[in-house]
């Protein structure tokens, strides 16, 4: 299998981790690629239409993307604990807390682009202010059960630990952890899970 990546991404980030999580790490080749919103990359739109990473090509030549399927795709090729619970409460508590840290990461990287790709006479204070708030609202959100979180390592424990890290990363909230204790220690706990630690951005 061969995954386009770049070290910066979360979502690359979120399916490494799914992948060192599920052993399948060793079997994934890694094509690091360069691009933004505004430059994009030939081969990568060659294999998605969207130009977006990650993309995992497969054995047999079929693209799978976005980070969700690609991460649920993992999830069916090992025999370890299931990282997308079966059934029942389990599951769809994982789904929503991917779902809330994917939307975390989709504002924080609109946050990110806005300050750092986007030319500063062209910024729009408003709609990045919408966009911190939105990320916010979802480490609150986050904070609320993180207590319940304990050693789960399922996709929405996954997702929401390389969110949260991506702040750290881009800096784009440094007082986060100051109103979010419990989210703060848990994170302290999970990032320290060798699949984490394997996938850490270099600074
Ligand atoms: C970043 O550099 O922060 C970034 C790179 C790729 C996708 C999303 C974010």
């Amino acid at each position: 299998m061969k995954l386009y990546h770049s070290p910066a991404s979360p979502f690359v980030r979120k399916a490494l981790v799914a992948a060192h999580e599920t052993g399948l790490a060793e079997r994934i080749e890694i094509a690091t690629i360069a691009l933004t919103p505004v430059a994009s990359n030939t081969e990568l739109n060659r294999e998605n239409p969207l130009g977006k990473i990650p993309a995992l090509v497969l054995e047999d030549g079929t693209t799978l993307f976005d980070s969700r399927v690609i991460c649920e795709y993992l999830d069916t090729r090992h025999d370890g604990p299931r990282l997308f619970p079966a059934d029942g409460r389990e599951r769809w508590t994982a789904l929503r807390r991917h779902a809330l840290a994917d939307g975390l990461l989709d504002a924080a990287i609109l946050c990110r682009y806005e300050t750092f790709l986007r030319p500063e006479e062209r910024r729009w204070t408003d709609w990045i202010d919408g966009q911190r708030a939105k990320f916010r609202r979802a480490l609150d959100a986050l904070e609320g059960e993180a207590n319940d979180f304990g050693a789960t390592v399922d996709i929405g424990t996954i997702a929401a630990a390389c969110a949260a890290d991506y702040l750290d990363f881009r800096s784009l909230d440094d007082g986060w952890r100051d109103r979010r204790p419990r989210i703060a220690a848990w994170l302290e706990g999970f990032a320290a899970r060798p699949s984490m630690q394997a996938t850490r951005p270099a600074a």
